[in-house]
């Protein structure tokens, strides 16, 4: 396997992890076209040698994108230039703008930036300089939509999609350069054009900018790039791959905690080795059992520790399975905001902490991360408090452009950088690549495709979609309605997922639910991935009144029992868990731009529905 670079991944067709993306924004012009430096990820960031670049940074707003489409020197922000009689007029300087905290989004970092979406600079200066023996790496965890970055005003890398990390190799710069005082620009450009992903249409705030850390990486000149888990009968294989110039042939030690002994294999010529560890005295990991041990990887110049845990999760007719006993998803969907009055997109550790605690409280042994990638932070605290994951790019509506190759190559890169990032997390257990795609030739082949990939990088997980524009048979008593996966996406899936809003959009009353059944055409696990109704928190009344918290805990006590009745149905994960942020949501008394269909509010109120719900899955659990 080689290091991917710009050139193979397009040969190959799909962009690598943390290679650039492949071609600019549609509708977005950037400085120049310049050949990125593309570069391997370093894979498990926590485990590395690391400097945080967050903090106070400067930013310029350029509500025009006149310096994207009309450089000059008045305006190369991407340079650090002061007025000169050499240089003549400047009509910017850095050490005079604005400053901004990052990681962050500039919607709620400035009031009047609430609705900005374009492109805005970001500068800050580092301290850095060549380091003997070792290879430096700037690697952003994301930056939403699109970002170019340039150090000492030359461009050296560029990226899309707001939700998956990219990382570029500095170290020839350093080294040319020397040690000293470097300034570092990020365009962070966060509007979504005709051919990107999301496109221009979506049900949550478009946060824009340096919205994840951003770090200063440090490895050896031949490191360990990536190690991949995953358990294999009673076996764990263990994939590793180094980067470097001496990566072929080289010795890689690997340990396990709880085995003793550790085991060595020689790498290949492309760098590559694969080990596997008899675990069947370990225990297994489980939302109820979190059991995780150390997997230390050690080369002769590199050494690096990853927590996993040991689980299998596969399907068995219309079950599925973890660790070969079958389990119900008692779950629930989750946009990543923080708790609190104002919604951010930056949800720090403990903010993402406190979002597990609330599913858990609810009973909940499963979360829907909708609908992108959550911060890497997210995945490794669910393998610590147990719970199993569902992971999704915004892949999202009808307004993605399935017939373009942009776009498609787009999906495969967000989905890879995605895969590779989390594929040695236990609690990841399903990787989605939709979210109610409109049914059609140009979007089965474009996801059928997508779905290829997921399976050559990580054949160990369930892959699943959302689907909707179910079919309705039409029952055989009066007001029945049967509603039948017909989706022929379901064909490409191990689990075929629903969402369905009976009793919220269209004519329906919760009352009236119970006239309604699901049946899925695929000899496949069936779930449901969304359902729900909004409710202003603290809005009570009579349960026909919408927008009530009764209303609200009416419709998920009809939808229960026909979920519970529903054959084949392996889980849910109802619509959501806490209010959301969206410009999409108008009602002036009870929505205010917020997505209502929280079971909590966003300051952490719990809604009457959260209690139906806990009551459900305290019974569920309880006859498990
Ligand atoms: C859709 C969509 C969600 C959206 C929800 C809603 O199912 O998947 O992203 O927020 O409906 O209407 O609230």
């Amino acid at each position: 396997m080689k290091t991917l670079t710009r050139r193979n991944a397009l040969k190959s067709g799909i962009a690598g992890a943390g290679v650039a993306a492949i071609l600019p924004v549609a509708g977005q012009a950037f400085a120049q076209e310049p050949d990125p430096i593309a570069a391997s990820l370093p894979g498990n960031l926590p485990g590395r040698e690391r400097r945080a670049l967050d903090g106070t940074w400067r930013y310029i707003l350029d509500p025009f994108d006149v310096a994207g489409r009309k450089p000059t020197g008045r305006r190369s922000f991407w340079q650090n230039r002061i007025e000169t009689a050499e240089t003549g007029l400047i009509e910017y300087e850095w050490s005079s703008s604005d400053q901004m905290t990052i990681p962050g989004d500039w919607n709620t970092a400035e009031p009047e930036l609430h609705y900005y979406e374009g492109p805005v600079y970001f500068q800050r200066e580092i301290n850095a300089g060549p380091r003997p023996g070792l290879r430096q790496f700037l690697y952003f965890e994301a930056v939403n939509y699109a970002a170019t970055v340039w150090l000492d005003g030359a461009e050296i890398a560029r990226h899309e999609g707001g939700f998956t990390p990219f990382a570029v190799d500095i170290t020839d710069i350093l080294a040319r350069t020397g040690a000293g005082t470097h300034s570092l620009v990020v365009r962070a450009d966060s509007r979504h054009g005709p051919e990107t992903v999301p496109g221009l249409d979506f049900d949550w705030k478009n946060w824009g900018g340096i919205t994840r850390s951003v770090w200063l990486v440090e490895v050896p000149v031949t490191f360990i790039q990536d190690v991949y888990s995953r358990l294999e009968g009673d076996h764990l294989l263990v994939d590793v791959q180094l980067d470097g110039p001496s990566s072929a042939n080289a010795e890689v030690s690997i340990a396990l905690t709880g085995d003793g002994n550790a085991s060595s294999v020689s790498t290949d010529g492309e760098g590559r080795a694969q080990l596997q560890f008899d675990v069947t005295g370990l225990q297994r990991w489980s939302p109820d059992n979190p059991q995780l041990y150390e997997l230390t990887v050690s080369t002769a110049s590199d050494r690096l520790v990853e927590r996993i845990g040991l689980r299998k999760i596969e399907t068995r007719g219309r079950e599925v399975l973890l660790n070969g006993e079958p389990v119900y998803l008692r779950g629930i969907s989750m946009h990543e905001e923080a708790f609190g009055p104002e919604a951010t997109r930056e949800v720090s550790q403990a903010e993402a902490r406190a979002l597990l605690a609330e599913a858990k409280a609810l009973g909940c042994n499963f979360v829907r991360l909708a609908h992108y990638p959550h911060a890497e932070h997210v995945a490794r605290l669910a393998d610590e408090i147990g719970l199993m994951l569902w992971a999704e790019i915004p892949v999202y509506w009808e307004e993605i452009a399935y017939d373009s190759p942009r776009t498609l190559a787009l999906a495969r890169q967000m989905m890879r950088e995605l895969v590779m990032r989390d594929r040695s997390r236990a609690s990841v257990v399903m990787w989605s690549v939709a979210n109610e795609t409109p049914q059609s030739d140009a979007r089965t082949r474009f996801l059928e495709t997508v779905i290829a990939d997921v399976r050559a990088l990580d054949p160990s997980r369930l892959i699943t979609a959302a689907l909707n524009k179910n079919v309705d048979v039409g029952g055989v008593r009066d007001g029945e309605k049967v509603i039948e996966v017909r989706d022929p996406l379901g064909a490409s899936l191990d689990v075929v997922a629903i969402n369905q809003y009976e009793g919220w959009y269209g004519e329906r009353t919760p009352g009236e639910i119970a006239q309604v059944s699901f049946r899925n055409t695929y000899d496949k696990p069936l779930m449901f991935s969304e359902f729900g109704a909004g409710a202003l928190y603290g809005h009570r009344g009579a349960r026909e009144e919408r927008w009530t918290e009764d209303y609200q805990a009416w419709l998920y006590e009809e939808t229960l029992k026909v979920v519970a009745e529903t054959p084949g149905c392996v889980g849910l994960a109802p619509w959501l868990l806490k209010d959301f942020r969206s410009p999409r949501r108008w009602h002036g008394r009870f929505q205010n731009l917020w997505n209502r269909k929280g079971l909590v509010s966003p300051e952490g109120h719990r809604k009457q529905a959260f209690f139906v719900l806990q009551e459900y899955y305290r019974m569920k659990a309880s006859s498990a």
